[in-house]
Parts: C-alpha cells; sequence; structure tokens
C-alpha cells in the first residue's frame, strides 16, 4: 500500500537487472510510457525507485542528508578501488571537507598553467604513437582517446612525477584498479575473484607510489612546476587543523583519477566518432581554430583562447546530451519519503535513481532528440541559467538548480568538482584533433551503439574511423 508501481517481471531476484543493465534508457522510457515518472524496478534484488523528469531530479538530487545517502550505495565498489577514509568512505561532513580541497586545486590559475603542458602532450602523444605515422590510416578511435585523456590529465591534475611513470608501474597498477571497477562490484566486491585480488594489490602499491611522490617532495627533491593537485593537497588541513593525511592523498588522487578518466575520454571519444560521422562539422570547428589563432595552423592556444571558442563549447555540451556518462545516479532511502502530489511513500527499504540524462534525450525537450547537432545550443540559453539557486554544502556555492532538462554534471551536494577541468581537457583535445586531422567513417553511416555493460557508458568497440592529415 502507497507504494509506488512496481515494474512487472519474472524472476523475484533478477527482476528488472538484465533489461535495465542492456539499454537503461530504452528501459526507463519503457516504464515511463506504461507507469509515469515513478515506479520501483528489482535489480539484482534490490528495490529500486526511479523518479524521472525536474520533480524526480529535484527530489533525488536536493533531497536533505538525513533522508538519502550516496556512500552507502557507491562505497562497496569505490572504497577497494580508491583506499580508506576518503570520498565515500568518510562520512558526508568529512567528504565536503575533501570536495574543498580538491576546489582549492582546480582554480582558474591551476587551469591556465595545465594549458600548455596538454598541447605538449597531445603533440608528442601523436608524434610518437606508431599508428599515426604516414599520411592517412584508420584506427580504432575509443582506446586513443582513453590514452590521450589519460596522458593530459597524468601531465597536468596527477603531476610530473605520474606522468613519468605512465609507461611503466603506472600503467599496470591503474589497470588493476580500472578492471575491478565495474558495477558487478557494486554486489559482490569480495569475491574472491583474480581480478579482486590485483585490484586489492594494486590498490596498496598505488598508495605506496603516491605517497613516495608525497615525500619525496616533502624533502625537497622535486622541483615545482605547475598547480597540480598533489601540491595543493600537501597544504590542505582539515576545520580541526589536522593536516590531510599522506594516505588520504593518494587516496584521493586515486578517486579523482578514476572519476574523471572514462566520463571524459567516453565523452571525446564520441565527439570525435560524431565528427567522422560529420565531417562538415569538422571543418567548421577547424575554421573557428583558424579565426580563433589569427589564420595560423602552428599557433598554440592560450587560456583566453579557449573562452572563445563557441562551437566547440557546443559539440561538448551537444555530446553530453546525447552521450551523458553517467546514465543513472543512485541513493539509499534513510526515512520514508512521501512523493509530494501523490499517495505514495517510499520507505527506507529502497534505492532512489535520478536519471536527469532521460530529459535530455527527449523530443519534449530538445526537439528531434536523437539528432546530433552542436547548432542546436545557439538558440538554448545557457543551462547555466537554469542553475541559478545555490547553495553551500561547506565546498562553496553549488547550483542546485535540478529543475534544468540538462544537468550532465549533476546537481546539489554531490554535483560534480571537475566539470571545469574536463571542459578545458575536452576542448583542447577537440581543437587539437581537428587541427591535425579529417576524419572520417569507414563503412559505417552515424555512430556506433552505446556499450553499457561497464560503470560509465561508452562507445561500443570496435570503432573505427579514418583520418588524413592535414598539410602542416
Ligand atoms: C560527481 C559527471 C568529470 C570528479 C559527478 C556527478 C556526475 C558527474 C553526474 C554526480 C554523481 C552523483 O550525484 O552521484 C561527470 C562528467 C564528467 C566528469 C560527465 C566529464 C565529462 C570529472 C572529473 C573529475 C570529476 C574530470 C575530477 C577531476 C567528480 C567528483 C564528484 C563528481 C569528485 C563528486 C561526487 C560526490 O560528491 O558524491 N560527476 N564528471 N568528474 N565528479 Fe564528475
Amino acid at each position: 500500500r502507497n507504494l509506488p508501481p512496481l515494474v512487472f517481471h519474472w524472476f523475484p531476484i533478477i527482476g528488472s537487472t538484465i533489461t535495465y543493465g542492456i539499454d537503461p534508457f530504452k528501459f526507463l522510457f519503457d516504464c515511463q510510457a506504461k507507469y509515469g515518472d515513478v515506479f520501483t524496478f528489482i535489480l539484482l534484488g534490490r528495490k529500486v525507485t526511479v523518479y524521472l523528469g525536474a520533480k524526480g531530479n529535484q527530489f533525488i538530487l536536493n533531497a536533505k542528508l538525513k533522508d538519502v545517502n550516496a556512500e552507502e550505495i557507491y562505497s562497496v565498489l569505490t572504497t577497494p578501488v580508491f583506499g580508506k577514509d576518503v570520498i565515500y568512505d568518510v562520512p558526508n561532513a568529512k567528504f565536503m571537507e575533501q570536495k574543498k580541497f580538491i576546489k582549492f586545486g582546480l582554480t582558474a590559475a591551476a587551469l591556465r598553467s595545465y594549458v600548455p603542458l596538454m598541447q605538449d602532450e597531445f603533440h608528442s602523444f601523436i608524434k610518437s604513437n606508431p599508428q599515426f605515422k604516414g599520411a592517412s590510416g584508420i584506427v580504432q578511435l575509443p582506446p586513443i582517446m582513453a590514452e590521450i585523456t589519460l596522458f593530459t590529465t597524468a601531465r597536468t591534475l596527477q603531476g610530473k612525477e605520474v606522468r613519468q611513470q605512465l609507461n611503466t608501474t603506472y600503467a599496470k597498477l591503474y589497470h588493476d584498479l580500472d578492471d575491478a571497477f565495474q558495477p558487478i562490484n557494486f554486489m559482490l566486491p569480495w569475491l574472491p575473484l583474480p581480478r579482486n585480488r590485483r585490484r586489492d594489490i594494486g590498490q596498496r602499491k598505488m598508495t605506496q607510489l603516491y605517497t613516495d611522490i608525497i615525500q619525496a617532495r616533502r624533502a625537497g627533491a622535486t622541483e615545482k612546476d605547475s598547480e597540480d593537485m598533489i601540491w595543493n593537497l600537501m597544504q590542505c588541513s582539515y576545520k580541526d587543523e589536522t593536516p590531510l593525511p599522506d594516505t588520504e592523498i593518494a587516496h584521493m588522487m586515486i578517486g579523482l583519477l578514476m572519476a574523471g578518466q572514462h566520463s571524459t575520454s567516453a565523452a571525446s571519444a564520441w565527439i570525435m566518432l560524431h565528427l567522422a560521422a560529420q565531417p562538415e562539422t569538422l571543418e567548421e570547428l577547424h575554421q573557428e581554430q583558424l579565426r580563433a589563432l589569427g589564420g595560423s595552423t602552428t599557433a598554440e592556444l592560450t587560456y583566453d583562447h579557449l573562452q572563445n571558442l563557441p562551437l566547440a563549447k557546443h559539440v561538448i555540451q551537444e555530446t553530453l546530451r546525447l552521450h551523458p556518462s553517467i546514465h543513472s545516479i543512485m541513493r539509499k532511502v534513510k526515512n520514508p519519503l512521501p512523493v509530494p502530489g501523490t499517495e505514495w511513500v517510499i520507505p527506507p527499504s529502497h534505492v532512489l535513481l535520478a536519471a536527469p540524462a532521460t530529459m535530455g534525450k527527449s523530443d519534449a525537450f530538445f526537439p528531434k532528440a536523437e539528432l546530433w547537432d552542436p547548432h542546436r545550443w545557439e538558440h538554448i540559453a545557457d543551462p547555466h541559467e537554469s542553475e541559478k539557486e545555490t547553495m553551500d554544502y561547506g565546498y562553496g556555492l553549488v547550483s542546485t538548480g535540478a529543475d534544468s532538462t540538462y544537468l550532465p554534471f549533476g546537481a546539489g551536494r554531490h554535483r560534480c568538482i571537475g566539470e571545469q577541468f574536463a571542459y578545458l581537457q575536452l576542448t583542447i583535445v577537440v581543437s587539437m584533433m581537428v587541427r591535425y586531422f579529417k576524419l572520417g567513417n569507414v563503412k559505417r553511416k552515424g555512430v556506433v551503439e552505446t556499450d553499457y555493460s561497464s560503470l560509465f557508458a561508452r562507445p561500443m568497440e570496435p570503432a573505427y574511423v579514418r583520418w588524413e592529415k592535414r598539410e602542416e
């Protein structure tokens, strides 16, 4: 009684796990058509209540801390990978302090210092990569974009020592951690699988690698050459004046790596796949580069140039609308939650699921929503305009504008803190790609399907494109 409708299913524990897992958007839209915006489905034995639409986003993303909880859902998966005492392994008040520390490390000054470093990494990646020898060829795009993302993040946010070890120790540890970052580990993180054993060993070794870097820095062995996150965190102290311990810095660095890597690399792969399918937009982007750089094909982009590339920005916005890396945002219910305007009450045994990206894929909000058309954003008010309402959760003002139809970075207390970094990185990578290459599809029309089997949605592989170098 008083419970939202339950999605029909044949088998008790499995419930809708398979249909949701294969294509969460199709599942959510089908259920919405049948049951409305609020419904419950069974996901691996758990009762998950979905609340779609602007009201649902508001209900879930801006719920009171006493009523919903993120760490009880995410921690089983994240803590074995990131390590203890950070992010979802601590009470929310402590995490909010940690988010404040991260924010100190992502100031405009820090981002500005990253611009030349990312371009350097990009040039050397393309020049040294055997797959880009010659004047033209065919590559599997997503792994290339993943590597470019990793190299540019390593050199900037993570710092030069991480970058130096990227071709050796670090890459192996990263892959061991990443392999365990899978949906199945929401349920069974402790299974004695080789993969989970490698994760546990990798986690300890990765922590050691970072604490060695920190100690060498404290001992004065490393010259400071940019405003990276490790330098920043080394200066941070909690409100009670305890400095951030080295292991916590290490674990936060792993957390940031994992949070940024897949979301950003999937976005950049989708962008390039769309540009290969619509080369006329790639040419428009190239023209925009030439305009910004006064006709030069070799000038370096500056931080100020990046603020003035509207088409590149719209390309990113449009891609995150159609291909949000995070399709489901989950919270554990802590108190019975009445759904305003209905007789329903969501009990504490349930998990809440918000999927703001369903609005981005709906014709009602974005005409011909299935079309990738960056130009549509020329007629849409800046999405941040609808994010005017703000709150301070302890790490500065955060937008709570959950009524927006476009929330690729979430809203409220748990809103993404890496948005500016991601935009900077994506704008640089897109700019560099269009300056180096013309792209085209190999056989396919349009772009590949989405692979929802890992934690972050990504292009289904193989996803080949044809490239041709522009004349220098
Ligand atoms: C949170 C998306 C890049 C760090 C989030 C959330 C979303 C999101 C939707 C909210 C999750 C929730 O409410 O449960 C994205 C997308 C990215 C991106 C689409 C790239 C295109 C990054 C980067 C970093 C980062 C580069 C790090 C530098 C974080 C952190 C949180 C977060 C620390 C906070 C989690 C919390 O408070 O619970 N992100 N993100 N993200 N993201 Fe991102």
